[in-house]
């Protein structure tokens, strides 16, 4: 055991969050404490560790901070044993952790839930300041003292923030005034409602928003997280990790030069670091500034807005309303629906024109853009803007919109999500880093005097076959006068890395694909070459232009990060069927052409290949993603009838991602998998995490 001097190394345990499925995520746990605290050992079984000292002698010890509640008769082992992690580890521990590491492990860890720190001490009141200095007994920690010993159990910022969501869930409907009981449920939760039976479907909200709270749920739809929908974001969780593994230093600039819809620029935000957003689509730009801008506007500044705008809408539309039904009026309207304005979404998007023109919607949504354009600016006018985008959103395809009603909503929603955030941040005292998004290219980045400077990068590229972004946000982007003409929805699809839509010139692709101008990897030529070949040109055409877009942005990347900086990106692998034919695969390989193409047959069963999830790093990294290795197939379908058969090829974006990272002078430092359980059955089967450094 320890001294107990200050500042001595004193023991810590880490308890996993129990919503934990994947043992690659126990993996990135383990990672991301490693980073930031030095190498610790697995608790695969608390109630073992209770047995063996320091924890032996804290046994049946309650609270020292007495709250008069039922909390005060909760044993040490009852906190520590409770909700744990399912699978093997349930958590992490080390008797060396220093404590002035402990406040930046509560504030930034992601997998960790709770951290019991325990040491010999005669003063529970100087070890908590020691450790803990802005803890808030009762709040976020509470603490143990036995035979000369101190423990102290504190929750980290995730579990507050994640599970804020469920405040947001349960309150739409009510006073904005049950926010704050709501959250005050939620600080409570873990230090004084342990012990509790799950509610009857017909229980007060309240009781209900307890069951959410003990559900192996895992939100990431929190806070600023929650604003408009985007599909294929990351995790708010796995992004902490990956920020904690890449940057475990207090302050810096982290990048995400495929930004989307702003994941990596809010969590760094909230770790504490400032953050850039590199992103093409203009309306993935305002998502992602609008959810930093919520995270720094004052709440008062919001609200005075939100009123604002609301009311000036209201009599906007009014006027409308009283014009079309052919009254005179005194007044004429601020900010008329023009016409050119109507004209310029027809012609970008007559679907979404013939969707929304019914009943005016569209003109009152052309009414509240113009408002919000000509009475505010910044910050909130991101949020504003953000609010109206969500609001379309929702009513896209509906029969019967009601557009001033969702209006209404969107706006209050983001009001109670800045105060919620507002009143999480009061409790847990951290300041926020600076977020910003910029339209740009991520092949090119000369331009943008901004970014000159970065300590660490987490990105996901879209994949060659990315989702139809455009497509998905077509609405907003009209609507919002994000796209101008048709010429610029073609300009802007163009430069969308992996566009399922692409048109491409067969001429001057095919010239690409023989040449190889980007210079690109024999491994990824070999793949783009058998799609070609096999008649899947558009396919191949898609794969070079994506690859070659892969490998200029990590160029520019190379070109901002300081030495020494990580960078990690994500990536899914593409399973496609090459050819139906199943002879065209010999023994020796597949056909193509005259010659022959070594393969790797693989056996997959239930569109699913064996997976090794632990982290592949230094001398096994260069041999498995080596350059040279083969194409790996695989042979689908015994029945002749079957729609299946064919030959199936496995497109390993994550060696091609190495291999090019490599290329432009990043070293490879890891890569870890994990199975995707949404798409066993799709194209996409399995995710890797490549990690690289800028030598
Ligand atoms: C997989 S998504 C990223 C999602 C993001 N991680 C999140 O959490 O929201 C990939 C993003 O790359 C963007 N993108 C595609 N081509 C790009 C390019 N050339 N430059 C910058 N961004 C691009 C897409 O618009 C899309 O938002």
């Amino acid at each position: 055991m320890h001294s107990g001097k200050a500042g001595a190394a004193v023991y810590a345990y880490f308890k996993l969050f129990n919503s934990i499925k994947d043992e690659h995520e126990v993996e990135l746990a383990r990672l991301e404490l490693e980073s930031l605290a030095g190498a610790v050992e697995p608790v695969r079984n608390f109630a073992d560790a209770l047995r063996e000292k320091p924890l032996k002698s804290l046994v049946n010890t309650t609270q020292v901070t007495l709250r008069g509640d039922e909390s005060d008769t909760v044993r040490f082992q009852d906190f520590l044993t409770h909700e744990l992690a399912y699978g093997r580890v349930q958590g992490f521990v080390t008797e060396d952790i220093k404590p002035r590491d402990v406040p930046r492990l509560v504030r930034k860890l992601g997998y960790t839930r709770e951290i019991y720190l325990v040491d010999e001490r005669t003063s529970w009141k100087t070890f908590l300041k020691a450790v803990l200095p802005q803890g808030n007994v009762g709040r976020n920690c509470n603490v143990f003292f036995s035979k000369g010993l101190v423990a102290v159990r504190t929750i980290t910022n995730q579990y507050f923030l994640e599970n804020s969501e469920y405040v947001t869930k349960v309150t739409p409907s009510l006073e904005r005034s049950q926010v704050a009981r709501f959250a005050d449920s939620l600080f409570d939760n873990l230090m004084r409602h342990i012990y509790r039976i799950p509610a009857s479907g017909k229980a007060r909200v309240g009781k209900r928003f307890l069951d959410y709270l003990a559900e192996r749920g895992e939100g990431s739809l929190y806070l600023s997280h929650g604003l408009h929908p985007y599909k294929g974001k990351f995790h708010p969780k796995m992004t902490r990790a990956l920020v904690n593994i890449v940057r475990p230093d207090d302050k810096g600039t982290i990048v995400d030069n495929f930004a989307g819809s702003g994941t990596l620029l809010v969590e760094s935000c909230l770790m504490g670091f400032d953050s850039y957003g590199i992103e093409i689509n203009p309306m993935s730009v305002l998502m992602a500034n609008a959810k930093c801008a919520l995270m720094r506007v004052k709440l008062g500044d919001l609200d005075e807005a939100a009123k604002k705008f609301l009311a000036v809408l209201h009599s906007e539309l009014e006027l409308m309303q009283q014009q079309s039904d052919g009254q005179a009026t005194l007044e004429t309207m601020g900010y008329p629906p023009e016409s050119a304005i109507l004209e310029e979404i027809k012609s970008v998007a007559p679907d979404v024109y013939d969707d929304f023109a019914p009943k005016h919607v569209l003109e009152e949504i052309v009414v509240a853009r113009r408002v919000i354009e000509g009475e505010f600016e910044g910050d909130i006018r991101d949020l504003l803007l953000l609010g109206l985008a969500m609001a379309i959103s929702n009513l896209k395809g509906k029969k019967n919109k009601d557009f001033q009603d969702q209006i209404g909503s969107t706006v209050e929603d983001i009001y109670r999500r800045c105060y919620l955030f507002n009143y999480l941040r009061e409790v847990l005292q951290f300041d926020v880093g600076y977020g910003t998004s910029i339209e740009a290219d991520a092949s090119d980045l000369r331009n943008i005097s901004a970014l000159k400077r970065a300590h660490g990068n987490v990105n996901s590229p879209p994949y060659s076959t990315a989702l139809d972004y455009i497509r998905n946000d077509l609405a907003q982007l009209a609507l919002l006068g994000m796209v101008k003409n048709a010429e610029g929805l073609r300009e802007l699809e163009a430069k969308m890395g992996g566009n399922p839509r692409a048109e491409y010139d067969t001429d001057a692709m095919h010239a690409k694909v023989t040449e190889n101008p980007a210079g690109l990897p024999d491994y990824a030529m070999v793949l783009i070459r058998l799609f070609e070949h096999y008649g899947k040109s558009n396919h191949a055409y898609r794969l070079y232009e994506f690859f070659d877009l892969i490998k200029r942005s990590f160029g520019e990347q190379m070109r901002i990060l300081e030495k020494g900086s990580k960078i990690a990106t994500v990536i899914g692998n593409n399973h496609f069927k090459l050819t139906d034919e199943v002879d065209a695969l010999g023994s020796s390989g597949i056909r193509i052409g005259e010659g022959i193409c070594p393969v790797e047959v693989h056996s997959v069963k239930n569109n699913m290949k064996p997976l090794d999830v632990k982290p592949i790093t230094g001398e096994s990294l260069l041999s498995r993603y080596s350059g040279t290795l083969p194409v790996k197939v695989s042979v689908s379908g015994a029945s002749a009838s079957s729609a299946q058969d064919g030959v199936y090829v496995e497109v390993e974006n994550e060696r091609v991602i190495l291999l090019l990272a490599m290329m432009v002078g990043f070293r490879p430092c890891m890569v870890i998998n994990r199975y995707i359980e949404k798409t066993l059955r799709g194209n996409i089967r399995y995710e890797s995490i490549v990690i690289m450094e800028k030598p």
